[in-house]
This record gives structure tokens, C-alpha cells and sequence, in this order.
């Protein structure tokens, strides 16, 4: 056995212990500043949905059998988006009992504007575009281009004021 072997110690190398500090010294300060820029940068994602607040659309006994349409601005925040002093929102709210039904003006073809007995169709909703129709609940009406039904605004009722949420799609449809 030559002298030089000999003088080799069992274990790790100093160059290998060396290299080994300086990767996992390296890497701890890196995940350290890395980490929080990346929970920074994907946090909206993170959410559950969209942020979308309740908004006051008058005394809840303004509204009755016959849709009424109100609008309103929702303040809605999209991501890292949000449109300055909210966006602007029409419903179309109808109460029967006490049951409330704030429907979105939204046609579901193609995305046009739908009103309230328009085109002299009485008790229907009517979208002029394609002559898109839909039933007083919003339901499409068979036959006519839309196959969805109006999507609906949350709604909840405090201190005798009606207050509108965020809008939800409804299933079914003819
Ligand atoms: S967009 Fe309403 S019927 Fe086509």
C-alpha cells in the first residue's frame, strides 16, 4: 500500500462536504425568497371562484309578479383584476310568494340582451337578435334558438332590503 493511500481518512471528502453545504446552503436561501414570490404570484388563482359582493337593490316589497329590471354595479374581482368603481349589472326581478328571482339579461345563444314582453310577446321574455324567447322564470322556450335557461343572480333579503350576489348558471332547459 503506497504511502499517499495510506494518508487518505474513511468518510466523506472535503471537496464533496464542501460541495454538499453550499448546494443545500444555496438551495434553503433560494426556497426562502422563491416561495413567497410564487404564493404572491398565484394567490388570485388560489381562490374559490370570483370575489363578488352582495349588492343593495332596493326594498324587497318593490318587487313583485311582473319582472322589474334594476341595475346596479357589482364590484367583482377577477383574479388581480377589478374594474374601478365596480361594473354595471341589470336583473330582472320578479317575487312570487316568497320566492325571489333576479334574473341575468343575458341571453344564453349568443349573448345579446334579452327584455321583458319585448317584440310584443306578452308574458316572455324576448331576445331581438335571433328572436331568442324564454318563459316569466327565465326557462327557455323550445323552438327558439337559446337551450338554457337565464342564469340566475344569488340573492338574500336583510332588514327588508333585497341584495344581489354572484350570478349562477342554471342546468336543464328544452
Ligand atoms: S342571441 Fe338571443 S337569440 Fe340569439
Amino acid at each position: 500500500m503506497s504511502e499517499k493511500e495510506n494518508q487518505r481518512k474513511p468518510g466523506m471528502s472535503r471537496r464533496r462536504f464542501l460541495t454538499y453545504t453550499i448546494a443545500s446552503t444555496g438551495g434553503f436561501l433560494a426556497s426562502g425568497v422563491l416561495f413567497p414570490m410564487i404564493r404572491f404570484a398565484v394567490d388570485p388563482l388560489l381562490q374559490k371562484g370570483t370575489d363578488t359582493k352582495f349588492v343593495d337593490v332596493g326594498p324587497v316589497d318593490e318587487f313583485g309578479e311582473s319582472p322589474k329590471k334594476v341595475e346596479f354595479r357589482i364590484h367583482r374581482k377577477d383574479g388581480w383584476y377589478q374594474k374601478e368603481g365596480g361594473e354595471k349589472a341589470t336583473a330582472w326581478v320578479l317575487k312570487e310568494g316568497s320566492k325571489i328571482l333576479a334574473l341575468s339579461p343575458i341571453c344564453k345563444h349568443l349573448g345579446c340582451t334579452v327584455k321583458w314582453e319585448g317584440g310584443g310577446f306578452q308574458d316572455q321574455f324576448y331576445c331581438p337578435c335571433h328572436g331568442g324567447l324564454y318563459t316569466k322564470d327565465g326557462v327557455n322556450v323550445p323552438g327558439t334558438p337559446p337551450n338554457a335557461p337565464l342564469d340566475t343572480y344569488a340573492y338574500k333579503v336583510e332588514g327588508g332590503r333585497l341584495l344581489l350576489g354572484p350570478l349562477e348558471t342554471r342546468g336543464g332547459g328544452a
